[in-house]
């Protein structure tokens, strides 16, 4: 155990693909997803308490309203989890740097609870594995693990199972913030009641191969082409006003715009500074948007940074 704190940066994820099953007996879909990680990010800082303090959360940056400073923070549960796992007391203070928008859609609670572990089994057991934080992550929720490996990579199950993709170079990316988060499971529900509105049977959810192709050659038009996300249609019309977003933004030169994860981030491929400009031209006058930022993909998942 150190008695040093350690910070840990996270990315946030888009998912170029997001194919959802039909509603499962527990609760969940069946995923089939391609996630990749991008350059916003959020530090968590693990900070060794004397016994018995628990674990206290503080939470900077924007919109931290909106995330609870207290037990039900995913990275307090983060770090109770594998305290239990790894047979330690969770003392522990976690200060969390918001750079990932809150309830976006870019898994930015994830994040956070994944760079906890990351963290907190650096202060207390510093030979912990990373198989053993991926099993941890995989617990408290189907995007913890992904911000774990970061990258590329293809996520099965609840989206929890996951194979690295390789891609070739890099791919930037705009992402427009929605004035009001969206909630996962209100998304989901949106889902399965358009299904049953049409009366036809969900499929199972597959990988689509041109997504995968794309990635390989790092042909950015065609992976702008292939973006898909079954979420979509269930986001914006939960949010008809999405659909201009995407529009606006097709319309100033971005080779594939998506909502991302359950939204309401909107995220647009581009291929170059120029259609970045012309597209946060475009969405930074309708009001639609409450940030525009710009990133690139895929980058490494969470890391001890130097002190
Ligand atoms: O796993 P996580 O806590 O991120 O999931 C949040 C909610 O999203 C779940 O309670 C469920 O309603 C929905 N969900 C789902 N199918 C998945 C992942 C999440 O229905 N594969």
């Amino acid at each position: 155990m150190t008695s040093a704190s350690i910070t840990v940066r996270v990315p946030a994820k888009v998912n170029l693909q997001l194919a959802v099953g039909p509603l499962a007996a527990d609760g969940f879909h069946p995923l089939s997803t391609v996630f990749q990680a991008v350059s916003l990010y959020d530090e968590v800082t693990a900070t060794p308490l004397p016994p018995g303090a628990g674990v206290r959360i503080s939470v900077r940056g924007e919109d931290v309203s909106e995330v609870p400073a207290d037990g039900r923070n995913l990275a307090a549960r983060a770090a109770q989890a594998l305290a239990e796992r790894l047979g330690v007391t969770a003392d522990v203070a976690l200060q969390i740097s918001k750079g990932i928008p809150v309830a976006g859609g870019m898994a930015g609670g994830s994040a956070d609870a994944a760079a906890a572990l990351v963290a907190c089994a650096a202060v207390w057991r510093p030979d912990a594995g990373r198989d053993l934080l991926v099993e941890v992550a995989a617990g408290l929720g189907s995007d913890v693990p992904f911000p774990l490996i970061g990258g590329t990579a293809i996520g099965t199950g609840r989206g929890d199972r996951l194979m690295p993709v390789l891609a070739s170079g890099r791919f930037r990316w705009i992402f427009a913030t929605a004035h009001q988060g969206l909630s996962t499971p209100t998304v989901f529900a949106r889902f399965d009641a358009l299904a049953h509105e049409r009366g036809t049977a969900v499929p199972q959810p597959g990988v689509d191969e041109r997504v995968i192709a794309a990635l390989r050659s790092g042909d950015a038009a065609a992976l702008g082409a292939a973006l898909s996300n079954d979420l979509q249609q269930a986001a914006i019309s939960l949010r008809p006003e999405l659909q201009s977003v995407l529009d606006a933004g097709l319309s100033a030169g971005a080779l594939g715009a998506i909502v991302s994860g359950s939204g309401p981030t909107c995220a647009f491929l581009v291929p170059d500074d120029e259609v970045a400009m012309a597209v946060t031209l475009t969405l930074s006058p309708t009001g639609l948007c409450r940030t525009l930022r710009s990133a690139q993909g895929p980058v490494a998942g969470a890391r001890i940074l130097a002190r």
